[in-house]
């Protein structure tokens, strides 16, 4: 099978890592990658009572020369909402270059990119330039539990001079990029209770707390109309970003107009005013709002105050901001902007600190070289807004860093309906991948 054919067919497994009712799927992804990864001399699962499983795979047969971690994941997000989708999400198709099925780009391409580019170095030399170790979770979109765990309890097994992960995205098209900072993440629920039970909105509607109307107010005083999140400490940490950096980021390629409408989609642009794109998506910390549940939502009208209000949202974290501070600085800030008559709390599902890579780091330079003789353009050196919960803990137990090469684009169209990855970028991914582990 041809590397495409293989990319298909692993494509083809909905592997949703959040949602139970694929719990199959993810296992059967996670067999499907500890196979492909059998050209290696050590494959194992490793598994955890309700937990999706890990991939490690080894080859330390390169004496002296030295070691990486291979990361990728092989869960994708859940593919709503289905009928935006212009082909069903887990039958892959190909149009002019790109290959559209949820995980295509974000991850199952690109970690793809690492295995492939691994089996062909086996097949044409017989042995590999230096030491691997790769490691593949089911759970990234999801929370990442079990990586969480199994990370700091064996730092020995996976000791390496550093991680390398294609699960980022390139600046733009042709241009290759090295990311080297990504944002943390602080992800939770608010709960807000009112009345015991729902209420006629006529016969109690003046005196009774609606926790719909309190879910809105509690929302909006944690973020102002300019972006501001104004929760008390909550930018004390934030180091912005150094001058060279900034000037780096001032001279990339970018018309924001064209980027507000082809990659946005709305009339305007939001945000703290006073910083560029770049900084507000990279360098400044968020608050968003993904979904909030409650009262009547079905088709009609029903006059009811809810007794519940849920919302789910996320805070991005940049250097050197901690998740757990951040949590406390939430949980109090939603205590003081709760209004009467309704309890509110924060429930915490996950978090992640923020990471950077040193630029200056000598494999940098060496992933950097081998992007640039694969694309032909010199790399450049960004950050993203998303996160990788994982690059913080590489740091933080293993003390290594992730060279960050992605080759998703800005279209790619990551957890959103029609998700694709450009083909090319495939073909160039596992090129890089073989360039740089040569050149070590
Ligand atoms: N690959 C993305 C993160 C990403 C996207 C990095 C684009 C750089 C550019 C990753 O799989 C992802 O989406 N992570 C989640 C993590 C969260 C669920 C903890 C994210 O950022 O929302
Ligand atoms: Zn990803």
């Amino acid at each position: 099978m041809t590397p495409l054919e293989k990319l298909v067919e692993f494509l083809r497994i909905p592997s949703v890592s959040a949602d139970p009712a694929h719990t199959p799927d993810v296992r059967r992804a996670a067999e499907w990658v500890a196979a492909e990864l059998d050209v290696l001399p050590h494959v194992e699962l490793i598994e955890a009572p309700g937990r999706h499983p890990l991939v490690y795979a080894e080859s330390l047969q390169a004496p002296g020369q030295p070691t990486l971690l291979l990361y990728g994941h092989y869960d994708v997000q859940p593919p709503d909402p289905l009928d935006l989708w212009n082909s069903p999400p887990f039958e892959p198709v190909i149009k002019n270059d790109n290959i559209y099925a949820r995980g295509a780009c974000d991850d199952k391409g690109q970690t793809l990119i690492l295995i492939t580019a691994l089996q062909q170095l086996l097949a044409r030399d017989g042995r590999l330039p230096c030491n691997i170790k790769v490691l593949i979770e089911g759970e990234e979109e999801s929370g990442g539990e079990h990586i969480e765990a199994f990370v700091p309890a064996h730092t020995e097994k996976l000791a390496a001079d550093a991680a390398v992960i294609c699960d980022t995205e390139m600046f733009a098209p042709g241009l290759p990029a090295l990311c080297v900072g990504l944002r943390g993440i602080v992800y939770g629920e608010i709960h807000v209770h009112g009345p015991a039970q729902d209420l006629h909105s006529g016969v109690y509607g003046g005196v009774a707390p609606n926790p719909m109307m309190a879910m809105a107010e509690i929302l909006t005083a944690l973020k102002n109309r300019d972006g501001h999140i104004t929760i008390p400490g909550f930018y004390d940490a934030v180091r912005p970003p150094t001058p060279e950096e900034a000037r780096a980021w001032a001279s990339l390629p970018f018309d924001e107009e064209h980027y507000c409408q082809t990659e946005v989609g709305s009339p305007a642009l939001t945000g703290e005013p006073g910083f560029s794109v770049f900084d507000r998506t990279w360098a400044r910390p968020t608050f968003e709002v993904h979904g909030i549940r409650g009262g009547f939502i079905g088709e009609g009208s029903k006059t009811v105050i809810p007794a519940v209000a849920v919302a789910k949202v996320s805070f991005r974290l940049v250097p050197d901001q901690d998740p757990a501070v951040a949590v406390d600085q939430i949980k109090a800030a939603v205590a003081a902007a709760t209004p009467k008559g309704v309890t509110a709390e924060f429930k915490l599902l996950h978090a992640a600190p923020p990471s950077s890579v040193d630029p200056s780091h000598p494999l940098i330079a060496k992933a950097a070289a081998a992007l640039t003789e694969s694309f032909g353009r010199e790399t450049v050196y960004i950050r993203s807004g998303g996160s990788i919960p994982i690059v913080g803990l590489f740091r933080q137990t293993l003390g290594i860093p992730s060279i960050l090469m992605g080759f998703g684009l800005p279209d790619d169209g990551l957890h959103s309906p029609n998700e694709k990855f450009h083909l090319p970028n495939f073909h160039k991914g596992i090129e890089t991948v073989q360039t740089f582990l040569k050149s070590l």
